[in-house]
């Protein structure tokens, strides 16, 4: 299972539109009902207007109705090292309380929690 999510997100990174940075990063979610939903990253020449791999693939999960995301898996192809998700994507994640984070890397895939990830993440008090 693992495995085969970061081939898929490795596969969906081929689909990256990233011509300022040159750094390709792919994205699967799995959602708690077991689809599966993936992004990747697409850049901008308004450079601040990019959209993270994981960010275009929780939002592709959300507009498909999925508001509980079980996995991240994600895989940078143009890193030597694993590719550790930014913090706007850590917080997205807390959102829809993602519970186990995939990250690919050289020396292979790395697992972590949100709590590794985010501790202490933002939610509005009426969440709670
Ligand atoms: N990027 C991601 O796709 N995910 C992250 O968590 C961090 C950064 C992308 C955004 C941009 O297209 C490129 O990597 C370089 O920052």
């Amino acid at each position: 299972m693992t495995d085969e999510l970061i081939d898929r997100a490795r596969n969906r990174a081929e689909n990256a539109y990233a011509p300022f940075s040159k750094f390709r990063v792919g994205a699967v979610v799995v959602a708690a009902d077991g689809t599966t939903y993936e992004g990747a990253n697409v850049e901008n020449s308004a450079f601040g207007s990019a959209m993270c791999a994981e960010a275009t693939a929780i939002g592709n999960a959300v507009s498909n109705g999925i508001r509980k995301i079980d996995t991240v898996a994600v895989a940078c192809i143009d890193a030597d090292e694993p590719g550790y998700p930014c913090g706007n994507c850590r917080q997205l994640m807390v959102e829809f309380g993602v519970e186990r984070i995939l990250i690919d890397g050289p020396e292979g895939v790395v697992e972590y929690n949100l709590d590794d990830l985010i501790p202490h993440g933002f939610r509005l008090q009426s969440d709670r």
